[in-house]
């Protein structure tokens, strides 16, 4: 987990100390998402952004349900959107959220990322400019994979 830093009053989006910066177009399409999420209940909104290995686009917003456990976060979303059109990698996912520090993806996200794309770059960043950053297997060290063996049985972490 060494290459994910938060760093606190980063004032210009410029670049967190791994020098990974929020793609400008890809952050402007999170904040897009994040207008558009879904949160009545937690009142939590969070949008998501990524970009395919081919340059498309496709935007994520958490969207709750009054049966709580039925709510879907933002990087989960913006993966079904990409899937459905027929990506099945991505370079770069920016999550824009209003949390101090900037909300990262939580565990059962990071393994939805990890199935398509391990080596993609995260970068989690707010408002005032706080940055959350690394590769999705930064975020999910040991990430499950199912590889398919001879007698059918499929098994394996990376
Ligand atoms: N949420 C996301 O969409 N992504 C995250 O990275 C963290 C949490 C959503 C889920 C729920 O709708 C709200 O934030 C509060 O947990």
């Amino acid at each position: 987990m060494s290459d994910v830093i938060s760093t606190a009053g980063t004032p210009d989006l410029s670049s967190d100390r791994l020098g990974i910066a929020p793609d400008a177009e890809l952050l402007a399409d999170a904040q897009a998402a994040f207008a558009k999420a879904y949160a009545p209940y937690s009142k939590f909104r969070v949008g998501a952004a990524l970009r395919t290995a081919d340059g498309q686009v496709f935007r994520g917003a958490n969207v709750e349900n009054a049966s709580y456990g039925l709510g879907r976060c933002a990087e989960q979303s913006s993966i079904q959107a990409m899937a459905t059109a027929g990506g099945r990698d991505f370079t770069d996912i920016v999550v824009y959220s209003e949390a101090t520090p900037p909300a990262s993806p939580c565990g059962a996200c990071r393994q939805v990322l990890y199935e398509f794309s391990p080596d993609a770059r995260i970068v989690c960043v707010n408002p005032h400019g706080d940055i959350v950053s690394g590769l999705v297997r930064d975020f999910l060290p040991n990430g499950f994979r199912l590889e398919q063996r001879d007698d059918g049985h499929g098994v394996g972490t990376e």
